[in-house]
């Protein structure tokens, strides 16, 4: 699984675009004969990287002449996007590539593609060409660029076709991309992670550690504006270390405060934020920068400075607490979010007191909390000191609990306030009901029309939720 040769990012992208356009054609013309348009559906797993990842495939497709179906039984090509942070996820994929195995038996001309953090594991490419033959094409998140040209392979070919770059090469530009709301945007500013944490495969997954010039995050952004978009969210693993791997170094605090400037940009929210990294200079900046959402997403894993080591977090309960409190103090109105794992190799009762402790001390707005999954490849794995599954699980309730008690206090809390809500859809949840988020990242739902939707409002919170806002309109902005 080595790079053959180098092929520059222009070489690459003309070859791309000359097959993209070879297939618009020949979609254009069996439409023409059949009065039919080729479909795809594709199912995403896992983080706003792979989210992100399946936008830039969904317009390179769009390109080339598909129509998107939810419909798994009208789709002549099925894509699915992976994810490997936890064994759960990679399960999913297993199990629902084997029900695709009828649907080819019934539709031979039906093509299977597996993509995304999975792939770049050795392992699991040979486990589906054993046992998942029904596959037609397997690519790693290395070579999401060239997908155009793996497609048009894997209709020439009954073998599996199979590309998986070990190295992540040099930054691809100028995809086409589909976004999947209107309204907001996700814009990557660095891919891959250099932290190495013990428990975590993503940096086997998205490779080292490199961010996107200034200039072409900056375009894409002005471009995303202009095309209506009002809120993005700066992605990478580690968005503090933004820009050390540029010629002209530049920091995370300096591209938010150019972000910030750029005309029409109403909300700028950032993830994801290490502890280890964070700087006053960046809660500084979020205090000072009017477009910055009043949300931190600052992931602290566990509230034991023991366990923190094991993981490799490279950061003390201490310090965390030092920024945490900084952050409350300068920025008005913050809310703040967290990852816990519960579970990790050698965790014990006083190391879950402890992070009992500190969700006491810090009073989350919302956090995520995951069972620690071991990962084949990361030192953890490999620990022997594994924590008894009915153990995780009790321990895992007892966190939930505590986080919940909070979180559902300070909602009730928010009975009375008017909050700025972004309103982006019809609630799935709230019947008749808009929903949007405020800028601290609350979900609201409220009674209005659907013109309301893609505007700022302002709306009063009546009835709070467990985990959710419901309120009414008290007045629609106009920016
Ligand atoms: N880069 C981010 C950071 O350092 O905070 C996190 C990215 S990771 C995709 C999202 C979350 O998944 C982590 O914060 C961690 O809580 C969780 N996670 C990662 N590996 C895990 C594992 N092996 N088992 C359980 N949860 C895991
Ligand atoms: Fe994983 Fe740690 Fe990198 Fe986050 S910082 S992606 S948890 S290795
Ligand atoms: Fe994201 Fe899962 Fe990959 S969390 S980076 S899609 S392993």
């Amino acid at each position: 699984m080595k790079i053959d040769r180098y092929v520059s990012p222009t070489e690459l992208i003309l070859k791309n675009q000359i097959i993209m356009n070879d297939i618009r054609q020949k979609n254009h013309e069996l439409f023409e004969k059949t009065d039919k348009t080729n479909k795809f559906m594709i199912i995403t797993y896992g983080c706003q990287m792979n989210e992100h990842d399946s936008e830039k495939l969904i317009g390179m497709l769009k390109l080339m002449g598909y129509e998107r179906t939810e419909v798994k039984e009208d789709a002549d090509l099925i894509i699915f996007n992976t994810c490997c942070v936890r064994e759960n996820a990679e399960l999913r994929v297993y199990g629902n590539l084997g029900h695709l195995k009828s649907l080819k038996e019934k539709n031979p001309n039906l093509k299977i593609a597996v993509c995304g953090c999975m792939m770049q594991q050795a392992q699991v490419v040979e486990e589906i060409k054993k046992k998942y033959r029904h596959v037609d094409l397997i690519f790693g998140t290395h070579n999401t660029h060239n997908f155009p040209s793996l497609l048009s392979k894997a209709f020439g070919t009954k073998n599996t076709v199979v590309e998986v770059w070990d190295n992540e090469g040099e930054i691809i530009e100028g995809l086409p991309l589909e976004r999947k709301f209107g309204l907001k945007a996700y814009v990557n500013i660095m891919y891959g992670c250099n932290n190495f944490c013990t428990y975590c495969i993503v940096p086997y997954t998205r490779g080292r550690e490199r961010s996107r010039k200034t200039e072409d995050i900056i375009n894409e952004i002005e471009g995303l504006v202009n095309d209506g978009i009002k809120d993005v969210t700066l992605l990478g693993q580690n968005v503090n270390s933004y820009g050390k791997t540029l010629e002209n170094k530049i920091s995370f605090s300096d591209l938010l405060r150019e972000v910030n400037k750029i005309e029409g940009i109403e909300r700028i929210k950032f993830m994801t934020s290490h502890p280890k990294d964070i700087s006053k200079e960046l809660i500084d900046t979020m205090a000072e920068c009017e477009h910055v959402c009043e949300h931190l997403h600052l992931p602290i894993q566990a509230g034991s400075n023991r366990l923190l080591k094991a993981m490799n977090r490279n950061y003390t309960v201490e310090k965390y607490m030092e920024m945490i409190n900084y952050a409350k103090e300068r920025i008005k109105g913050l809310s703040i979010s967290t990852d816990f794992i519960i579970g990790f190799p050698g965790e014990t009762d006083e190391d879950i007191e402890d992070t009992i402790k500190l969700i006491k001390e810090v009073r989350y707005d919302s956090a995520f909390t995951y069972i620690y999954s071991k990962r084949q490849g990361t030192p953890a794995y490999t620990y022997e000191n594994q924590i008894d599954e009915k153990l995780k699980h009790v321990r895992f309730e007892k966190v939930l609990d505590e986080l919940n008690k909070i979180i559902i206090e300070k909602n009730a809390n928010r009975k009375g306030e008017i909050l700025e809500v972004l309103v982006e859809e019809k609630s799935k949840s709230e019947d008749k009901l808009l929903t949007g988020r405020s800028r601290m990242n609350n979900g609201v739902h409220f009674e209005g029309s659907d013109e309301l939707i893609g505007k700022f409002v302002l709306v009063k919170i009546t009835n709070p939720k467990k985990f959710s806002l419901v309120g009414e309109l008290v007045e629609v902005l106009d920016k």
